[in-house]
């Protein structure tokens, strides 16, 4: 048998990295943890608990002191397949996708203490190894030691483009100049802020996916996946 692995996906936002993890994991056989999701869980506990308002204000004393009573997991829906985010028990999956959530994560993402605790579940799952992994530092600080690393990017607009798509088949109505404007600044607070930022592992391969199509791109991840497992 081949030895399991840990894949590590990082990327710019809305460059479709989750699903090519997802759709990986499925293939293979592995677990699939989106740390997004994770991110996106501690601001909506923050938000519902108006330790973070709308503006952005975050009261990080108060979060820190309550990070313990903040527990994240994943379970599959028996509906669809697909492994959903729960926040103390409650499914948050729909809500923590939403704009609200999206505009106030990259703020909520760069408090050090937020990190720490989550970096630290995150390397508990990977114990095991087989495991695939998307975020923006996996490949850096979470498991730098992962077999397979990949960088995944695409273009402003096309990732704008396809977030409108998924935010509309959900029917959400927004535009793609807000969507184009969320995705810039999260884009540049998560490679400007002091703690992780999001960066290319000199070992990750970069995949652009600006041109390809999601079966071209399943492909060349397959491709990579079974590289590193053979190398092995
Ligand atoms: O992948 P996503 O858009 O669901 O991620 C939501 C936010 O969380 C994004 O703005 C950056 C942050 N994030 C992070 O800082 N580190 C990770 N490993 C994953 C996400």
């Amino acid at each position: 048998m081949t030895k399991k692995i840990i894949v590590a996906i990082d990327g710019l936002s809305s460059c479709g990295k989750s699903t090519m993890a997802r759709e990986l994991a499925r293939e293979v056989g592995y677990a699939y943890i989106d740390t997004g999701a994770m991110y996106r869980a501690v601001t909506l506990y923050a938000l519902r608990h108006a330790l973070l308002s709308p503006d952005g204000a975050v009261d990080a004393a108060a979060l820190e002191r309550r990070m313990g009573e903040i527990d994240i997991t994943f379970r599959v829906n028996p509906a669809t397949g697909r492994s959903e985010t729960h926040l103390n028990g409650q499914n948050v999956e729909a809500d923590i996708r939403g704009m609200e959530v999206s505009a106030l994560v990259s703020r909520v993402s760069a408090l050090p203490f937020v990190r720490r605790a989550l970096v630290a579940q995150q390397q508990a799952m990977g114990r095991e190894k087989g495991l695939v992994m998307d975020g923006r530092d996996i490949g850096t600080v979470v498991f730098p030691q992962a077999e397979l690393k990949v960088f995944v990017t695409a273009s402003d607009e096309v990732r704008a483009q396809r977030r409108v798509d998924e935010l509309r088949a959900k029917g959400t109505d927004v535009s793609m100049e807000e969507v184009l404007r969320n995705v810039r600044e999260r884009d540049r607070l998560d490679m400007e802020r002091a703690e992780s930022p999001l960066r290319r592992a000199e070992d990750a391969i970069e995949l652009d996916n600006t041109h390809l199509t999601i079966e071209g791109q399943r492909e060349r991840l397959l491709q990579l996946f079974r590289q590193a497992t053979e190398a092995e």
